[in-house]
């Protein structure tokens, strides 16, 4: 599908075709002219707040759904989302585990707001705190799961994205690697004793990223996974 094609079916009634077509013209991504985009097969809202979520993230959520009942056999799951941003991760699990109790923290005020609506879109219930990853959260989890922002400061990245996606949501200190490292490091104050932590990762970050995993849960099991292009991209660290 061309792009003026993608407009003409997606745009919604009210807005102005003309009006898009400039936008696009301008150098902004689809999904936020449009104002929403599919996500694991439901709709979520998008603004300049939040990450356009990515086919990625859908393979991540498919791989923690597949995993779970390999390790937990109880329902009631407390599960925490770190930097949701449009809140995707949070509520496509929640749709998928409604025994599921789900929390999801961001630092953005403006990106959980859109959370929040898309929580109300797809009618779940999704426990969201603002919050500089673990500073507000007062619990412990089974399963933390995160895409945080992972993109070096100084990666080239291309314009489209660099240009009009918010760049808390983009760039990370440490080589990329502040979020996993933090997390990493923190987790072990707000986990259970059974439990699954799921990443998505940069595609060249898959040794770094285990390597952390393994300083800070030496005896747990690291799975370190493909995305469908066979890229580094999903690392898992499991306690049974
Ligand atoms: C790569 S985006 C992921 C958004 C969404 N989870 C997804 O997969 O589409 C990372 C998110 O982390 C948030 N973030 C950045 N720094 C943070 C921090 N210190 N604490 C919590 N969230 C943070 C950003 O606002 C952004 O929403």
């Amino acid at each position: 599908m061309t792009e003026l094609e993608y407009l003409k079916k997606y745009l919604h009634p009210e807005d102005n075709l003309e009006e898009a077509i400039k936008r696009l013209n301008n150098g902004e991504p689809l999904q936020y002219i449009v104002g929403d985009t599919e996500f694991y097969g439901s709709i979520f809202k998008v603004n300049k707040n939040v990450l356009i979520p990515r086919p990625e993230t859908e393979e991540l959520v498919e791989k923690a759904l597949n995993l779970i009942p390999k390790v937990f056999n109880e329902k009631n799951l407390n599960i925490l989302d770190i930097g949701t941003g449009s809140g995707c991760i949070p509520i496509t699990l929640k749709k998928h585990l409604p025994d599921a109790e789900l929390n999801a923290v961001d630092i953005s005020r403006a990106a959980l707001e859109v959370a929040k609506e898309n929580a109300k879109l797809n009618n779940t219930n999704v426990n969201f705190i603002e919050s500089n990853i673990f500073s507000n959260v007062n619990d412990t989890f089974d399963i933390i799961i995160s895409n945080p922002p992972y993109i070096r400061e100084d990666e080239p990245i291309m314009d489209i994205v660099k240009n009009n996606e918010p760049h808390l949501a983009l760039y990370a200190k440490d080589n990329g690697l502040y979020f996993y490292e933090t997390i990493t490091r923190e987790a072990c104050n707000f986990l259970n004793n059974k439990f699954i932590i799921a990443y998505e990762i940069g595609e060249e970050q898959g040794e770094s990223v285990v390597s952390i995993a393994k300083k800070y849960f030496p005896d747990a099991k690291i799975i370190l996974e493909q995305d469908l292009r066979h890229f580094d991209r999903f690392v898992f660290i499991i306690r049974r």
